[in-house]
């Protein structure tokens, strides 16, 4: 069989296989910024493209996607139960999101997360060249490197991490520590989203590994190999989104949404997965005070928050959503006038174009997570936004990191977020538009293409031998 020099393992595909109501299958984009990012990484490369299809017991065979070769690896009902839900996003999710909400640790779920990550590690090294670049993603498959390594030493291995590596003091909870961190050691290079991440990362192997670390490197215990951990923060694919919203449908389309809202004098818009880390709640209760207060006029202010389903059998989830969805009817009966709707909420995805019409029609774009590893949307709006916009954006977000010109903020302090959406609101246009053209410019520049650049130069650099 053919193999690739080139090899990705991310535990979802860039497509989700989804069977519609009269049987037949399709194949849609999956959620999340870690394909946005990707995918556009790899469009048209001819390279493997290892991860799950979405759907559980199935396993369709590999197949073409322009050049890039999309193998599925099966998921048992119950593996789905286990190593997705459980021990990804029940176990490791909230411990790498500042414990949000209690992390559930059980031994079950543990074993079906090395199991799969046993079969990836498995696929990959079925599909690699001799000496191929393999680049593993995401907390989900934090084995695999090690696994790898022992299958194929012959192949160059990154890992990078999409979402917040924790404090040492949060991730010596999980029981899984040590073979996690061993299991990353096996890759050649680490990347992490901030500094604070690499650095949190590199503290974690000291601490509980008793490993020496020089500067970002990591002597491997009971090796001579060493591993290098670094932040390179990812973007998105700027020129092709700019060029989108651009586009005559797509002004049209922004033109036509705020007509179709009563023209009110200002759209405040959040766009997030359904997720406790994003601070949807935190924004709700801000926007009910202003509206309480008088600080907000309804007839005149709305807000728009699309909140895409996620992880919709997860309890935390389902509990997110219910409070969610109380809340904006609370809002909503107390404040909506006739004909309009203070919060005008869709718990529903939407294509690009209709993204990039909403964000142009957006005065102000509202990024209010607890946390967040870098968080894509404020990159989207702030290249999608031509005009005087503003980006409320909180500090810990990964873009925060980069985005200087935002308004930034505090989500737990609800005051303080209340000021800084009206500050946002208030600001002469010719000083929002020139924060706005400045963010554009930042994000302009460091671009996805650049991240993947420096990110693979990093891996070819990594240092493979000791050399004390
Ligand atoms: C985040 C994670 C990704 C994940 C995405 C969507 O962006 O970093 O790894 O794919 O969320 O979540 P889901 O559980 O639906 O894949």
């Amino acid at each position: 069989a053919h193999t690739y020099d080139f090899v990705i393992a991310a535990n979802r595909l860039p497509v989700d296989r989804v069977v519609t109501t009269d049987g037949s299958v399709e194949w849609q984009r999956s959620p999340g910024g870690l394909v946005t990012a990707m995918e556009s990484v790899m469009r048209g490369r001819d390279a493997a493209w290892v991860g799950w299809s979405g759907q559980a017991d199935e396993a369709p065979e590999p197949f073409k996607d322009d050049n890039l070769l999309l193998v599925p690896v099966e998921l048992s009902a119950d593996e789905v139960t286990s190593y997705y839900e459980g021990q990804s996003n029940d176990s490791l999710w909230p411990i790498y999101h500042d414990v949000i909400v209690p992390a559930t640790f059980r031994r079950s779920w543990a074993a079906a997360y090395e199991k799969v990550n046993r079969r990836f590690a498995q696929r990959v090294a079925d599909v690699a060249a001799e000496g191929a670049t393999v680049w593993i993603h995401d907390y989900q498959l934090q084995l695999v490197p090690r696994m790898l390594r022992v299958l194929r030493p012959d192949v160059r291995i990154g890992w990078f991490n999409h979402i917040p590596f924790p404090p040492v003091e949060l991730f010596a909870q999980l029981p899984v520590r040590h073979s996690l961190l061993m299991g990353l050691l096996g890759a050649d290079f680490l990347g992490f989203q901030r500094p604070a991440d690499a650095e949190n990362f590199l503290r974690a192997c000291r601490r509980l590994l008793m490993a020496k670390t020089k500067g970002d490197v990591v002597e491997v215990p009971d090796s001579d190999r060493r591993v290098r951990a670094a932040a390179v923060p990812i973007s998105i694919d700027a020129a092709d989104l700019a060029a989108l919203a651009e586009s005559e449908p797509v002004k049209a389309r922004a033109a036509e949404i705020r007509e179709q809202l009563g023209n009110p004098r200002t759209i405040l818009l959040g766009v997030d997965r359904l997720d406790y880390t994003k601070g949807i709640r935190h924004r709700l209760k801000a926007f009910d005070e202003l509206l309480r207060d008088g600080r907000l006029d309804p007839t005149d202010t709305m807000l728009v928050q699309v909140a895409s389903p996620s992880r919709e059998r997860v309890d935390a989830y389902r509990e997110l959503r219910h409070q969610v969805e109380r809340t904006v009817g609370n809002i909503n009966g107390a404040y909506s006038p006739i004909g309009s709707t203070a919060v005008t909420y869709m718990h529903r995805s939407f294509p690009r174009e209709e993204m990039a019409a909403l964000y142009r029609a957006a005065d102000v774009m509202l990024v209010t997570p607890l946390r967040d590893g870098m968080n894509l949307v404020a990159k989207e709006y702030v290249t999608c936004h031509d005009g005087p916009g503003a980006l409320v954006l909180s500090e810990f977000t990964g873009a925060a990191g980069e985005l200087k010109q935002a308004f930034r903020c505090n989500p737990h302090d609800i005051e303080a977020l209340k000021n800084t959406i009206l500050t946002a609101i208030d600001t002469p246009a010719d000083e929002r538009s020139r924060r706005m053209r400045a963010l554009r410019k930042q994000v302009a520049k460091n671009d996805v293409q650049a991240w993947a650049t420096k990110y693979l130069d990093a891996l070819r650099l990594a240092p493979e031998k000791p050399t004390a």
